[in-house]
């Protein structure tokens, strides 16, 4: 026989708790495994007793259905979350779907329509395929935990400026969507962006658009600031104007980025050299960060400096990638020296090749069929490949779910 559904019911009102109790007894697939009248208590009940459906009230006593669900979507990932909600709590219930919900029942709902959406969301539930291992606090076995996987963020960095940061993340982003991968090239380089000239693409907005309408994102927005090229990846430019950089802060970056990574299997950002606080945000919410040196003593002095201060951010050592770009035998420090300099081994080593300038001057991609076979173009594929390796091919989304209504942000870029 197959499991039940496990529904956890939150509401702060007793009869109502009682009437939506009610209406699922009869269900024999549905099991009711407890109530909760406040957020704190539902996040509590629910990494207790990992129900697979959350039916949530949004307005209660201390931390509202919005908050508790944003919880409750990182702490247990496999419960699926069902907004209940009056229709004045419109702009709420937005903010929830933002915050992980998978539906919303508008009061007062019929026995059918609850049961129907219980069944729905279940079924349509995303693939769990992140096994994520965690120590026990004996240090013993790691215990496997399924989470929903969301895309990964991969920031390209390099504390001295030219050493060909936007090169290869363009140019890693093309790899990627060519090799059938959901993937967005953000312009984190927000001053002076350089992906729109490398791409020859415009668009009629810019990242500066999005972060102003960041908890208020649909469709005909996003659709008309993000563009494709016309290898698949997709494209997020930075503003037209420098001084436009300022309208962007940390926190809505990392509330954009958030929101963005459920729809992408991997976002890549290009970033500029300085550190501020909105790289540094990009830099914190990222899976990996691309960290490129070339062979000379500045650019090696001051990789050296961000992995102290990575140390600091108490990254992991696994989620820094280094780079070595504009490789040549002939230049006396060796690739080795670096690695022994820096303690750390250099992942991919990218040729200095001359195709890099005419590309970028032309405005293409130097990852084309017709240059696969150049050494610079390899060592690209090969970080590509290295990445989509050991992140996994990301977020994946049922059929089920991408037809039958998921009202996540992930549909507002089904193809
Ligand atoms: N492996 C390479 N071989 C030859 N030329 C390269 C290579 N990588 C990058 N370049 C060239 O170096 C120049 C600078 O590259 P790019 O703009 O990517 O650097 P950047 O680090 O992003 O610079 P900025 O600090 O201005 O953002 C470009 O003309 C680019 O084509
Ligand atoms: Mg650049």
């Amino acid at each position: 026989m197959t499991e039940k559904i496990r529904v956890l019911i939150v509401d702060d009102i007793p009869e109502t708790r009682e009437n939506v109790r009610k209406l699922l007894q009869f269900e024999s697939d549905l099991e009711v495994i407890g109530h909760a009248g406040t957020g704190g208590e539902a996040i509590k009940l629910a990494e207790e007793q990992r129900p697979n459906i959350i039916l949530m009230d949004i307005n209660m006593p201390d931390s509202d259905g919005i908050t508790a669900s944003q919880q409750i979507t990182k702490s247990v990932p496999e419960a699926q979350v069902i907004i209940m909600s009056v229709q004045s709590e419109a702009d709420y219930l937005r903010r929830a779907m933002l915050a992980g919900a998978r539906d919303f029942l508008m009061k007062p709902f019929s026995g059918d329509e609850l049961v129907e959406a219980v069944r729905r969301v279940h079924e349509t539930r995303p693939v769990l395929q992140k096994a994520v291992v965690t120590q026990s606090s004996a240090g013993s076995a790691g215990q496997i935990k399924e989470s929903v996987r969301e895309g990964n963020i991969i920031v390209f960095f390099s504390p001295k400026g030219g050493l060909g940061t936007t090169t290869i993340a363009v140019n890693t982003a093309v790899s990627m969507a060519r090799a059938g991968n959901k993937t967005l090239l953000v312009d984190g380089s927000l001053q002076f962006g350089d992906v729109g000239i490398m791409l020859n693409l415009k668009s009629r907005g810019s990242v500066v658009d999005l972060i102003e309408n960041v908890s208020d994102l649909d469709q005909d927005l996003l659709s008309s600031v993000i563009i494709e090229h016309e290898s698949g990846l997709k494209v997020l430019l930075a503003p037209p104007r420098p001084e436009m950089a300022e309208l962007v802060s940390a926190d809505a970056m990392k509330t954009l980025l958030d929101t963005l990574r459920q729809a992408f299997d991997f976002i890549l950002i290009d970033t500029s050299s300085s550190l501020n606080d909105i790289s540094l945000a990009m830099l914190d919410t990222a899976d990996r960060i691309i960290l490129i040196t070339r062979q000379s003593l500045p650019s090696i002095k001051n990789v050296g400096r961000f992995f102290d201060l990575s140390e600091g951010l108490e990254y992991e050592r696994s989620k820094v990638v280094l780079v070595v770009n504009h490789a040549s035998k002939k230049v006396s420090i060796s690739v080795k020296k670096i690695e022994e300099t820096l303690k750390w081994p250099a992942t991919i080593v990218i040729p200095e090749d001359i195709i890099a300038y005419s590309a970028a001057d032309q405005g293409i991609p130097l990852v084309r069929p017709d240059w696969q076979k150049r050494p610079v173009v390899r060592a690209i594929n090969r970080l590509s490949d290295h990445l989509v390796g050991e992140l996994g091919n990301a977020r994946k989304i049922s059929k089920a779910e991408e037809s039958n209504g998921s009202p996540s942000i992930a549909r507002l870029f089904n193809r």
